[in-house]
C-alpha cells in the first residue's frame, strides 16, 4: 500500500474529528507465546489503516489544525543494538521521513508530552476499553489537566468512540484495497485447487494444511488471515475445528476453510469435496442443496438490497431442501418461523471482509438491516452440518458437514465473486480431483 493512501485516510479522519478535538490510537503490543518467544506480530488493523506503521510500542495522535503538525507519532527510538538483534525499526527519523508523521516523539516520553496535547481540546476520539492500561492513563492525564483549571486550561469534556468513524471508513474499500483483496483471493483460490489435487485417503489433515500454507508463502503471502480449518468427515460439523490432526478417510468429505492475508487484507474461502474424488449419493444431495442456497443468496447481492436478504434466501432454500430430503418434517413456512433449520444451519450467511476476516462496520443502522453499497466486500457462506449423533435423521446423513464460501465485492450494478477460480459445482470438483 502506498503512503499516499494512508495520508488520504488520515485527511478524511481529520475532517471527521474536526478542529478543537483530538484522536488517539495505540498500536498492537507484541504478545509472549512462551519464555523469550513471541507470537508473530500482527499490527492492530485500525492503527495500520491510518498509519501504515508496522511496529509495536507506538501510538498515533491526530490533532486537526495543530500548528506544528496534525499527525504525531510516538514510537521506539532507533537503537543500534536492538536493530542488530531484532531487526530494523523506523525510529523518530523514519517516522517522519518514511511514514509521513508531522512530528515524532519517543514512546517513553508519552506521559510528559501527551497531556499537553489534550489541554483545551473539547473531545477525545479514542477506542475505549481496548487497552486497559492506556484507558487508565488517559483518565489520569485528563484528571491532571482538570486540577490545573485555575491556570486557565480546560480538560476535554467528552470521550467519543474513534472506532465508529474508522470502521465506517474501512467498510468501503478503495481501488487500492480491492487490489490487495484480489491478490489475497487469487492466491488463496489457487491454494484450494492445489489442496483438492493433493488430497487422498490416508493423509493427515495437517498435511493438507501444509499444502495450503506452502502455496501461500511461495506466492509471497507469509501470513494466514486466520487459522486454517481442515476438517475431514464429522470434524466438519465442528464449526471452528482447527486441530487438523486426523487422517482423511475414503468415503468422507473434506471441508477446508482457509485464506491468506495480503498486506493486512484477508481472503476467506471454504470448499467441501470428497476425499477420494467422488461424492456419494447423500453427500451429493446435501452438497447440491448448499450450492443452490449459495446461488440464491448471491442473487440478493446488489446495491440497495438489505444485507439480510441473502441470509433469508439461504434459509428458505435450505429449509425447503431439508424437507424434501426428509431431514426436517413439517411446513416450510412454520419451520422457518420456528427456526428449526438452525439445527443444521446455525450460522449466518456471511460477514464483512477486509483487514479483519470478520471485518468491521455496522450491519444495522437504527435497527434496520443495512443496504448494500458499491465497495463493500462480504462473504457468502451457507452450510449444512448434520451431527454424527443426530438421531432425528436417517443414518445416511449423519456426520456430513458442508460449507461453500466465496468473497464477494458489491459493484455498481451487482456483485463480483473474487474467489470464483475455485471450482464448486459437483462436476467441476470431481473433474479437478481426477486431474
Ligand atoms: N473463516 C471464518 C469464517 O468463515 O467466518
Ligand atoms: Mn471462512
Ligand atoms: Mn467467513
Amino acid at each position: 500500500m502506498k503512503q499516499r493512501e494512508f495520508k488520504k485516510r488520515r485527511q478524511a479522519l481529520m475532517q471527521r474529528i474536526g478542529k478543537g478535538n483530538i484522536a488517539i490510537i495505540a498500536s498492537a503490543s507484541s504478545a509472549v507465546r512462551n519464555r523469550d518467544v513471541h507470537y508473530p506480530f500482527r499490527q492492530d488493523s485500525d492503527f495500520y489503516y491510518l498509519t501504515g506503521f508496522n511496529e509495536a510500542d507506538a501510538l498515533a495522535v491526530f490533532i486537526p489544525g495543530r500548528q506544528q503538525g496534525e499527525y504525531v507519532l510516538f514510537c521506539r527510538e532507533f537503537d543500534a543494538t536492538k536493530a542488530l538483534w531484532e531487526g530494523a525499526h523506523a525510529g523518530l527519523e523514519g517516522a517522519t521521513s518514511q511514514y509521513g508523521a508531522d512530528d515524532a516523539f519517543p514512546i517513553d516520553d508519552l506521559d510528559e508530552i501527551l497531556p499537553g496535547m489534550l489541554e483545551n481540546k473539547a473531545k477525545v476520539f479514542y477506542p475505549m476499553g481496548k487497552n486497559g492500561e492506556l484507558d487508565h492513563k488517559l483518565l489520569d492525564w485528563i484528571n491532571h489537566i482538570r486540577k490545573q483549571s485555575r491556570t486557565g486550561v480546560t480538560a476535554p469534556g467528552e470521550l467519543v468512540s474513534l472506532e465508529h468513524i474508522v470502521h465506517e471508513m474501512r467498510l468501503f474499500k478503495s481501488a487500492e484495497e480491492i487490489k490487495l483483496m484480489r491478490r489475497a483471493a487469487e492466491i488463496s483460490a489457487q491454494a484450494h485447487v492445489r489442496a483438492m489435487q493433493y488430497c487422498q485417503p490416508g493423509v493427515h489433515e495437517f498435511e493438507v494444511e501444509a499444502e495450503l500454507i506452502h502455496h501461500f508463502m511461495r506466492s509471497g503471502l507469509r501470513a494466514v488471515a486466520y487459522p486454517s480449518i481442515v476438517a475431514g468427515g464429522k470434524n466438519a460439523c465442528v464449526l471452528h475445528y482447527t486441530e487438523n490432526a486426523d487422517k482423511l478417510r475414503k468415503g468422507d468429505l473434506l471441508l477446508i476453510d482457509a485464506g491468506a492475508e495480503c498486506d493486512h487484507y484477508a481472503a476467506d474461502i471454504t470448499r467441501t469435496f470428497p476425499v477420494s474424488g467422488k461424492f456419494s449419493e447423500p453427500q451429493r444431495l446435501l452438497y447440491q442443496l448448499v450450492l443452490d442456497a449459495q446461488e440464491a443468496a448471491l442473487a440478493e447481492i446488489a446495491p440497495g438490497i438489505a444485507w439480510n436478504k441473502a441470509h433469508e434466501a439461504s434459509v428458505e432454500v435450505l429449509t425447503k431442501g431439508l424437507v424434501e430430503l426428509g431431514l426436517l418434517k413439517g411446513r416450510v413456512k412454520k419451520l422457518i418461523k420456528d427456526e428449526k433449520y438452525k439445527q443444521f444451519y446455525m450460522h449466518r450467511i456471511g460477514h464483512w471482509l477486509g483487514m479483519d476476516v470478520h471485518d468491521v462496520g455496522d450491519y444495522k443502522i437504527k435497527d434496520e438491516w443495512r443496504l448494500l453499497e458499491p465497495g463493500m466486500v462480504l462473504t457468502v457462506e451457507p452450510g449444512l452440518y448434520v451431527a454424527a449423533d443426530c438421531e432425528t435423521v436417517d443414518k445416511q446423513w449423519r456426520g456430513i458437514g458442508i460449507r461453500i464460501e466465496d468473497d464477494v465485492l458489491v459493484t455498481a450494478d451487482g456483485y463480483e465473486v473474487l474467489t470464483a477460480a475455485v471450482p464448486k459445482t459437483i462436476e467441476a470438483i470431481e473433474s479437478v480431483m481426477r486431474s
